[in-house]
């Protein structure tokens, strides 16, 4: 580790090794490893189960079965760890003491963003941390597309996407007279691929979709979405908060623009999450938060701006975040996307069964591409009724509009009932759904 002449920044060594200048091991527990690597073969669920402990929690006096996680997943021992690891070991500033403490912060820190950008398929420079992928987006919408548009430009967004990836550009679009043009779905779910195509104009300054939508489940075709947006040279955002802990995402091969994320949807902890940016955008917008740590100079005739990712980051960052979400994404890493993919897939198939079995449910979104989501209204109760009957059962449910109000409105409905799946849930899980619903039927029916 070395001081920055230029910035009095500590820069980590290039290659940041975990553990690398700390104190004598026996004082100070090595930084946390994710569970032992169990290869890419199929998912042992009983011992996935085993690394999470809050699935041994009670509820209501029955057995968990939690099927939220598309609104947050469960975190792994391994993120335990190293969340209080950081905060007993660790703990200090980054970027700015010389003493030891301060220094095993800033490599943890450090090092984080290494093992982020290389899950992600990115430079470690193209990765800016933020609160998670609704901050991701607002930085993109003002700073990356506000100082772009012009009064009559347009944003392309789907009528699946949640709030956070409307309302930001609605936002800076109203400030500049600019609109939102929105691509439809069909009663499946699935992108009007013609329709997206027509609604690509030379007023389109960005187009911005989700990877996986939380409503519904259904997986976009952002290859194709980029491939042609690309062509048109239209930059597009990805909201990639259901994704990321479910399907490979290489954000070089992908070539979008932005990729944004959260980590308390991948195994990691709340209010962290990141921006995946190409590194000529990132260069190129203006920094939108001002404080410590994102200048390079400051003096009251003006300042100058830190280097990317730090400009984007002012003030005393989410240490323990960063250092979670990495531990987070070596668990899943270890356990291999393709088994947890593979896994997950086939209780979707399972659970997508079950629920064919339940008198008077109505699936909601049935796309042929889909995440292991299961939306659904029932003939005989509200889903505000599902949800707290499901719960007395000990079954974990969202209900509601999902903050994907225009997609409710679009199905006619003001709300459903969502299971969604992790690499933890087990068939188990899905036979206490379906006998917690028949239930429901009995109950309202
Ligand atoms: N966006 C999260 C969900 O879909 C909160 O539930």
């Amino acid at each position: 580790m070395t001081v920055s002449e230029q910035s009095g920044r500590i820069v980590p060594s290039p290659l940041v090794g975990e553990g690398q200048g700390e104190g004598s091991a026996g004082r100070c527990a090595p930084p946390p490893q994710p569970s032992p690597t169990r290869g890419e073969g199929a998912i042992e669920l009983e011992r996935v189960r085993a690394d999470f402990p809050i699935l041994r929690e009670v509820v209501r006096g029955k057995r968990l079965a939690y099927l939220d996680n598309a609104a947050t997943t469960q975190k792994p021992e391994s993120v335990l760890r190293a969340l209080d690891g950081y905060y007993r070991h660790r703990n200090s500033n980054v970027h700015r003491a010389v003493h030891e403490l301060a220094e095993r912060a800033t490599l943890a820190y450090e090092g984080a963003r290494d093992h982020i950008a290389a899950y992600f398929g990115a430079a470690r420079e193209e990765v800016v941390f933020t609160r998670g992928t609704t901050e991701a987006i607002n930085l993109v919408a003002w700073s990356f597309l506000r100082p772009r548009l012009q009064a009559g430009d347009e944003i392309l967004v789907t009528t699946m996407e949640h709030h956070s990836n409307i309302v930001p550009w609605q936002l800076v679009a109203a400030e500049k007279g600019a609109t939102l043009a929105v691509a439809p779905i069909t009663d499946a779910g699935e992108l009007v691929w013609d329709e997206f195509l027509a609604r690509l104009n030379p007023r389109t300054r960005m187009i911005a979709l989700g990877h996986v939508s939380n409503a519904l489940g259904t997986v976009n075709p952002i290859e194709d979405v980029i491939r042609e947006a690309r062509a048109r040279g239209i930059p597009v955002l990805v909201d990639g908060a259901q994704a990321a802990a479910h399907l490979p995402v290489d954000f070089a091969a992908l070539g979008a623009d932005f990729y944004a994320v959260s980590a308390h949807k991948t195994y990691g902890p709340t209010g962290f999450g990141a921006l995946v940016a190409r590194r000529e955008h990132l260069e190129a917008m203006p920094p939108w938060h001002g404080g410590g740590d994102m200048i390079r100079t400051v003096s009251f005739a003006g300042s100058t701006w830190n280097d990317v990712p730090y400009k984007f980051e002012a003030g005393t960052p989410d240490i323990a975040g960063a250092i979670g979400f990495a531990a987070a994404l070596d668990y899943i890493r270890a356990l291999g996307l393709p088994a947890i993919a593979a896994h997950e897939h086939a209780l979707l198939d399972y659970a997508t069964a079950r629920l064919s079995e339940i008198p008077g449910l109505r699936p909601v979104g049935t796309a042929r591409n889909k995440g292991g989501i299961l939306s659904f209204v029932m003939d005989c109760a509200h889903p505000q009724d599902i949800g707290a009957i499901l719960d007395m059962e000990g079954v974990a449910i969202r209900t509601g509009h999902h903050c994907t109000m225009p997609l409710m409105a679009r199905f006619g409905l003001s709300a459903t009932a969502r299971a969604s799946l992790a690499v933890y849930n087990g068939t188990d899980d899905i036979d206490q759904l379906a006998a917690a619903l028949l239930k429901v039927g009995k109950l309202f029916g």
